[in-house]
């Protein structure tokens, strides 16, 4: 992770935890009503330690809605593909680690006019268990898409489904 990564992964903390409040406009990333029906892609546990535990410490799990399973694997996402990163907290407890409170819905929902200046996804954050309550909204440029730009390869995904 390079220093713009830490800028960005900083600023996600700050809109997070200031809950700024952001109007819901036509741009607005609808909450992913549903997800947790979706295909499960991957899941991740980052520690404290790592550079970017203030951000995305805890554990996450994608899911992938089926627009976007079919652009995991042929590496084109059309409109309509959604991608969430499910955040939660970790409990280590009786050396096993489980799932604590839900922190934030990362959502990366595809639509390339709608998103052109943020790489054809709208990107934002749902805090905690609130399908209402954006915590990223205007400042999706510098707060997610900057960390996401460098996978312009990917179509600016960094997850790879595995079978
Ligand atoms: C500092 C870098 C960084 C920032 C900032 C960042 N992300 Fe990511 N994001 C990642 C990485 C790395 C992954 C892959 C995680 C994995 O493989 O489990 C990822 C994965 C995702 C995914 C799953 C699709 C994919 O690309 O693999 C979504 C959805 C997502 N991020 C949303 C967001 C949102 C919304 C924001 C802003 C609130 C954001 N991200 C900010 C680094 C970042």
């Amino acid at each position: 992770m390079n220093a713009r990564h830490l800028a960005a992964g900083a600023a996600l903390v700050a809109a997070i935890v200031t809950g700024v409040a952001v109007s819901a406009g036509d741009a607005a990333v609808p909450y992913p009503a549903g997800y947790r029906a979706w295909q499960h892609v991957k899941s991740m546990v980052i520690e404290p330690g790592h550079a970017l535990y203030a951000a995305f410490g805890g554990i996450h799990h994608l899911y992938a809605n089926e627009k976007a399973m079919e652009g995991y694997a042929s590496g084109h996402f059309q409109d309509g593909a959604v991608i969430v990163f499910d955040l939660l907290e970790t409990v280590s407890a009786d050396h096993a680690v489980t799932e604590g409170k839900r922190k934030v819905v990362g959502v990366m929902h595809r639509d390339a006019k709608k998103y052109a200046e943020t790489g054809g996804w709208g990107f934002e954050g749902f805090a905690g268990d609130s399908t209402t309550e954006r915590a990223v909204g205007a400042k999706a440029a510098s707060a997610c898409f900057s960390c996401h730009a460098p996978q312009k390869d990917h179509e600016y995904v960094f997850s790879r489904y595995r079978p």
